[in-house]
């Protein structure tokens, strides 16, 4: 069976609790597969004023929930996941089929212009929003939010700060604006 069907358990370790990754962990660039809740999705969304007009990328998408969510309940103008595993990938497709809005790319994130963003959603851990602090001062353009479930971008300073519990557990949505709200951008 190739790795990337096989499907690991393991810790998350920042996260701290349980994750499936759909493929070899020496293979994962950023945080492994672990989905938002339909929760924090929805937080996500509404915090980062998701609409009509929006461009969202989500970075690393998993199972394609956040696209899913966002290009049929928010009926965002055009919504891509980038997703680096096949096997979620297929998922992610299997879940957007039909949504003209909705885009699944295969690949590495940091592959990929994010320049036409208006909203990037982000479920990785702080070292990897660390280092993609880079990419987004490339390529976003000034007013562009980010929305990230549970882990900040070490250095920058947040628009949102907001804590959630739902049924399961708490989580936290943190949201950025590129541009005169982040003092902290260039470091
Ligand atoms: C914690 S999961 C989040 C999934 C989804 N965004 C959500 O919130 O439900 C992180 C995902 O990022 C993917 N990922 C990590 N690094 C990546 C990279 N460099 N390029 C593309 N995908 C990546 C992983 O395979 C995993 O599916």
């Amino acid at each position: 069976m190739p790795a990337e069907t096989m499907g690991v358990r393991g810790r998350w370790p920042e996260a701290g609790h349980t994750y499936l990754v759909a493929g070899p962990l020496w293979g994962t660039v950023g945080a492994p597969f672990y989905p938002s809740h339909e929760f924090a999705i929805r937080s996500m969304l509404d915090l980062a004023g998701v609409n009509s007009d929006s461009v969202v990328y989500d970075l690393g998408c998993g199972d394609g929930a956040i696209v899913a969510a966002a290009a049929r309940h928010y009926g965002a103008r055009k919504v891509v996941g980038i997703e680096q595993s096949n096997r979620l990938c297929a998922i992610a497709l299997a879940k957007t089929r039909g949504l003209r809005n909705a885009s699944i790319i295969e690949g590495n994130y940091d592959d990929v212009d994010l320049s036409e963003a208006s909203v990037v959603t982000l479920y990785q851990s702080a070292s990897e929003n660390a280092r993609l602090k880079g990419k987004f001062l490339r390529e976003l353009s000034e007013g562009t939010t980010i929305v990230s479930h549970d882990y900040g971008i070490p250095g920058w300073h947040p628009t949102q700060f907001c804590t959630f519990k739902d049924h399961r557990r708490g989580y936290r949505v943190i949201v950025y604006v590129m541009g005169s709200q982040t003092p902290g951008q260039g470091t």
